[in-house]
């Protein structure tokens, strides 16, 4: 098959990073294509967005996931040796984990201790009767039930180290400098925290609950029959407690838009939860999160007219596909009310990837999310009376994650449980 690859390509990095959300999606705009070709760190990669070229991109058969995130992404929030590098029997087996312990029993188990975190640090926050920086108050809200939900006994009492450590692995990966830096070392931190841990539990020198999340990974057996190496059972376990945590970004979010469309707010606190799944998948679809997935293409083909050769960096635009306007009318617009009337399909809205879950590399959180985030919105508009102080909203598009350039910022006045 003929490689048509231009022999020289320039390299795109800066320009991706300084807007990581809107680099691939407004190219292929421009372009009218929904793939280009370009080097980013320095290696060539092919960018996809839109329905159809994710619909093409969570094809098993044409791409694969070894080795495909760059090295400083494996070293801070993913960590090497887990489920998002694996392909295959190897990759359904680990997955059938996740996907026992995002949901069910396991699901309703996080969330109740996430409601006991709510009205613990709920009183804390009248207490203090202070300003709260809301992303603060969430991550170490979610570090709480995360760690008491994995049945993690060290961790109680020791909040603030816990979330920073957790925090740094998806909040610093991408920074520049010193706090890339603090991610890699906070992985090794964690790491060798719960890996020690994985050791004791098998030696029987814990009394961990036979029914948490850490017994579970660490008597998992892979499609070999063999236990994890303990130090990829950590990696598994931060799988699950990282961005169980991470959802503070989706909660600062939830807030953001409240904000800023408070007509929503009377039928919400009503309880209307028609309207309050839209919103939140509106809050999904509308904000940027994760920017892009990538993979590596398994054998030469062609598409679309472009090559695709064996072994080359292929990225899909989750936040463009999300914007799309051949799947979303008025895609800049926030309206939940589109999801009254419209369902979205696996390859359209993909904010936590595409396709299924089970078979394929789709986030097993997206109930565990969709639940706190409901979760937040009920404590929020029933539970609490609150302002944002904040005075500027606007997001910053650079940051990965994308938050508000000011902290958002709220006062919390009553609280009724
Ligand atoms: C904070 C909100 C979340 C966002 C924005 C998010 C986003 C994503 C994305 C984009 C992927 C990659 C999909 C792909 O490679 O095709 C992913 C994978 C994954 N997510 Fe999430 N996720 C979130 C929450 C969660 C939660 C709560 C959990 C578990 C408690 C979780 C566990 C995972 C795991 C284990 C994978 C790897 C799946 C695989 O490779 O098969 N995520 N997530």
């Amino acid at each position: 098959m003929p490689d048509q690859s231009k022999p020289f390509l320039p390299d795109h990095t800066v320009a991706f990073l300084s807007d990581p959300y809107r680099f691939i999606g407004e190219r292929c705009r421009a372009e009218t294509c929904d793939v280009f070709e370009t080097r980013l760190l320095f290696k060539r990669t092919l960018c996809l967005s839109g329905p159809e070229a994710a619909a093409l991109f969570y094809d098993l058969n044409r791409f694969q996931r070894q080795d495909a995130a760059p090295e400083p992404v494996r070293a801070t929030l993913f960590g090497k040796g887990g489920v998002q590098g694996l392909d295959d029997a190897a990759h359904r087996q680990r997955k059938a984990l996740f996907m026992r312990l995002t949901h069910g029993d396991a699901l309703q188990g996080l969330l109740a201790h996430a409601a006991d975190a709510w009205r613990e640090c709920a009183d804390e926050w009248l207490v203090l009767g202070e300003e709260l920086v809301f992303y603060d108050a969430m991550r170490t809200l979610l570090t709480r039930a995360a760690c008491r939900w994995a049945g993690l006994p060290q961790a109680e009492g020791d909040w603030p180290e816990r979330t920073r450590q957790l925090s740094a692995l998806f909040d610093e990966a991408a920074a520049p400098g010193l706090g890339h830096v603090r991610a890699r070392m906070a992985r090794g931190e964690a790491e060798t925290w719960l890996a020690d841990l994985i050791e004791d539990a098998r030696a029987g020198r814990t009394d961990l609950p036979e029914d948490c999340a850490t017994w579970a990974v660490a008597w998992h057996r892979d499609a070999d029959d063999a236990l994890m190496p303990p130090r990829i059972a950590a990696v598994e376990l931060l799988n699950l407690l990282r961005p169980t945590v991470a959802v503070s970004v989706y909660l600062v979010l939830l807030v953001h838009a409240l904000a800023l469309h408070p007509q929503y707010r009377a039928p919400l606190a009503a309880g209307d939860s028609v309207l309050a799944d839209a919103f939140i998948q509106e809050v999904r679809r509308w904000y940027p999160f994760f920017p892009a997935v990538a993979a590596r293409v398994r054998h030469d083909f062609l598409w679309q007219g472009q090559f695709f050769r064996e072994g080359r960096r292929v990225m899909l635009d989750l936040y463009g596909t999300n914007h799309d306007p051949r799947s979303w009318a008025d895609p800049e617009a926030f309206l939940p009310e589109r999801f009254l009337s419209q369902t979205p399909t696996p390859f359209n809205f993909i904010p936590q990837g595409g396709a299924e879950a089970a078979g394929n590399h789709r986030c097993p959180g997206e109930a565990i999310t969709v639940a706190l985030m409901h979760q937040a919105m009920q404590m929020l508009l029933q539970h609490l009376e609150y302002e944002v102080t904040t005075q500027n909203l606007a997001l910053d598009y650079s940051r990965l994650p994308a938050l508000p350039r000011e902290p958002l910022c709220i006062r919390v006045n009553t609280v009724r449980f």
